[in-house]
């Protein structure tokens, strides 16, 4: 990644130039970078997600005015100080609500709760959450504890536990404490995994589903690397994996459940009322973003890094100069 100037993009008809504030990275500009996300343009182009900033300019026929503060999740182009984004992919911010923390609300938030919506997650449910001290991993955890979950919280390293306990889970471990947490705090099963890891983890943890259980799979962070999506690296934690075979899936009852937010048909608006769900949420103190490391727009390949190297918690923002 290298930083450009390039001309200010213009709104066509039904899309909105926004001014960055702020950038929420993903783990899955990570995968853009590497070229393994689905639909990722040709280099060279601009990746990035998700942003929050300040409309300077609508194309006709999309409902914002100038000045307005918005979050948006343009998929890619977002690291750039003025990102043209389709009006489908923008919503309004609440007054009071500043906009660096709004730039790590609206993909974890939205993932969490349409995670749990999939997942029919009730009252009382042994739920496994793995990266559980992550960007979505800490939405996760506060909108299973809403539902009034037990929740089992999964962390790459001792560390990150103070993190998730944060939340008031049921308790917490490394992955390879796992099978004895299950056994000990669950009594062997569990209603619900969800899961952003795949790889071997997969395997151990597909095993402990209860009939009836449902495992939500919606990521393949172990594919990564230091420096992304390591071919190998994935190929050998696809295997890992193992073979699923439907008569055991029929036969057990239980569900597997795949999903990609930004693949999703949004046919109903669905995803424009769950984001004022969760800003009114936010507003009302029942939830808030967990931030992690910021970093000023300059230094943003370090920003990828430092998520690649597995040493951050919260979600990670970068800051563009002057906003806020
Ligand atoms: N399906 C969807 O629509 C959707 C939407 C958003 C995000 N996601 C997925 O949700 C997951 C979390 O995304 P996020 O943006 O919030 O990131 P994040 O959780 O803040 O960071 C990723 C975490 O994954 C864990 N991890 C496991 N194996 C890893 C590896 N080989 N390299 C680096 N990290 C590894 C690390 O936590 P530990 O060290 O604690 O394991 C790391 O902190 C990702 O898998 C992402 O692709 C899916």
């Amino acid at each position: 990644m290298t930083l450009r100037e390039r001309p200010d993009p213009v709104p066509g008809a039904g899309e909105v130039l926004v001014r960055t504030a702020a950038i929420g990275l993903n783990f899955a500009d990570l995968f853009v970078r590497s070229g393994a996300y689905p639909r990722t343009p040709r280099p060279p182009f601009v990746p990035g997600m998700e942003i929050s900033g300040t409309v300077e300019a609508a194309g006709s026929g999309a409902p914002f005015s100038p000045g307005q503060r918005v979050v948006a999740v343009p998929l890619f182009g977002g690291h750039a100080e003025k990102v043209v984004v389709p009006a489908a992919r923008v919503f309004a911010l609440p007054d009071g609500v500043d906009l660096v923390p709004a730039s790590a609300m609206p993909v974890v938030f939205l993932t969490a709760a349409y995670l749990c919506e999939r997942a029919a997650v009730a009252e009382g449910d042994r739920v496994i959450v793995t990266a559980a001290a992550g960007g979505v991993g800490t939405a996760l955890l506060q909108l299973l504890a809403r539902r009034r979950a037990r929740t089992l919280a999964l962390v790459g390293s001792e560390g990150k536990r103070a993190v998730v306990d944060a939340f008031g889970v049921a308790a917490s471990g490394t992955y390879d404490q796992a099978a004895g947490l299950v056994e000990g705090v669950f009594g062997g099963a569990v209603d619900v995994v969800a899961d952003a890891m795949g790889g071997g983890i997969f395997r151990r943890l597909w095993r402990r589903l209860a009939p009836g259980g449902r495992y939500v799979l919606y990521g393949f962070a172990a594919a990564s690397g230091p420096r992304g999506v390591a071919k190998l690296g994935a190929a050998r934690e696809l295997l890992a994996m193992g073979f699923l075979s439907p008569y055991e899936v029929v036969q057990s009852c239980r569900t597997l459940i795949g999903f990609n937010l930004s693949l999703l048909p949004d046919t109903h608006g669905e995803l424009r009322r769950a984001a004022a769900e969760i800003f009114s949420l936010w507003q009302n103190g029942a939830v808030r973003p967990v931030l992690g490391p910021s970093f000023p727009f300059e230094r943003l390949p370090d920003a990828h890094r430092a998520l690649a190297a597995r040493g951050t918690t919260g979600k990670v923002v970068i800051v563009v100069r002057g906003a806020g």
